[in-house]
Formats: structure tokens, C-alpha cells, sequence
């Protein structure tokens, strides 16, 4: 009878095991969902310009065009805003290269310039 019973057990502790595994997956699985899911976002232009950009943009620091100063922003728009996004990104002259926020993706520097060019409208 011993003998029955053992095989039995393993069959259960087999179970159990391969369902703590299955949930295991479920919950890795759910949580690479829901973090690339974030990415393509990421933060918004605001976020990122009052964090990165302001410092300079607000103040102009360095000859940095100010968003208060349409006429110098005149200038840049004649510029395509690919070419502005550009810049933002490899940076250009005293612009540092993505404001030196080295954590912000290529995403988030193009919706900080377009959030400067929407205030420089
Ligand atoms: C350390 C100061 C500094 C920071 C921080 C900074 N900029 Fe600049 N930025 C400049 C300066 C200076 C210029 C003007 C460069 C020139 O034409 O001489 C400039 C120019 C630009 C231009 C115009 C480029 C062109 O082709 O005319 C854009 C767009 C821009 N910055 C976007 C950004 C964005 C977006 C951020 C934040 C992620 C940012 N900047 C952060 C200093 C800064």
C-alpha cells in the first residue's frame, strides 16, 4: 500500500509545482506588458521641458532662444521642426545634446520641442 500512495503524492507536489510556474509566468508576462506599454509614451513634453529644458529655455542661459521671446524663435522656424528636433537630440552650437538628460528618450526630446513650439506660436 505505501507503494501506491507515493506516486500519488509526487503526482500532487508535481501539480502543485507546475501551477506556482504557470503563475509565476502569468505575472512576468503581465508586467512586461504593462512596462512597454509605457515606453512608447513615456513622459510629456511639459514633464520633460520644466525638468530639462526650462533651465535654459526659460532663463536663456548661454544665448539659449527663451519660449517668452517669439522673435527669437522667428529665427528657428525657418528651420524645418525635423531639423529643430534634430538639434534637440545631437544638440547643436551651446545646446547641449537632449538638453543632457542622458535618461530621456529619443520620444520625450521630440515632445519637449514640440511643446516649445507650441508655446513659441
Ligand atoms: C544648458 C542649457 C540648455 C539646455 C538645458 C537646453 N538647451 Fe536648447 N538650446 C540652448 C542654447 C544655448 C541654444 C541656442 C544654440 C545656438 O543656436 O547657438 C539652444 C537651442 C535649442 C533649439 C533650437 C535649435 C536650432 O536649430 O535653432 C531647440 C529646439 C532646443 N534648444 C531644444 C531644447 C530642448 C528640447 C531641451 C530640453 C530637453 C533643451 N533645449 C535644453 C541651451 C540649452
Amino acid at each position: 500500500m505505501g507503494n501506491l500512495k507515493k506516486p500519488a503524492a509526487q503526482y500532487v507536489s508535481c501539480l502543485i509545482l507546475m501551477v506556482f510556474f504557470v503563475s509565476l509566468m502569468m505575472t512576468e508576462a503581465t508586467f512586461a506588458a504593462t512596462t512597454t506599454s509605457r515606453i512608447p509614451q513615456g513622459r510629456s513634453g511639459a514633464t520633460i521641458f520644466t525638468l530639462m529644458c526650462a533651465e535654459c529655455h526659460v532663463t536663456g542661459i548661454s544665448g539659449a532662444p527663451k519660449v517668452s521671446d517669439k522673435a527669437a524663435w522667428a529665427v528657428r522656424l525657418k528651420q524645418t521642426p525635423d531639423t529643430l528636433i534634430e538639434h534637440a537630440l545631437h544638440g547643436y552650437k551651446l545646446m547641449p545634446a537632449r538638453g543632457s538628460c542622458s535618461s530621456c528618450s529619443d520620444i520625450e526630446i521630440k515632445a519637449a520641442v514640440e511643446y516649445m513650439l507650441e508655446k513659441v506660436k
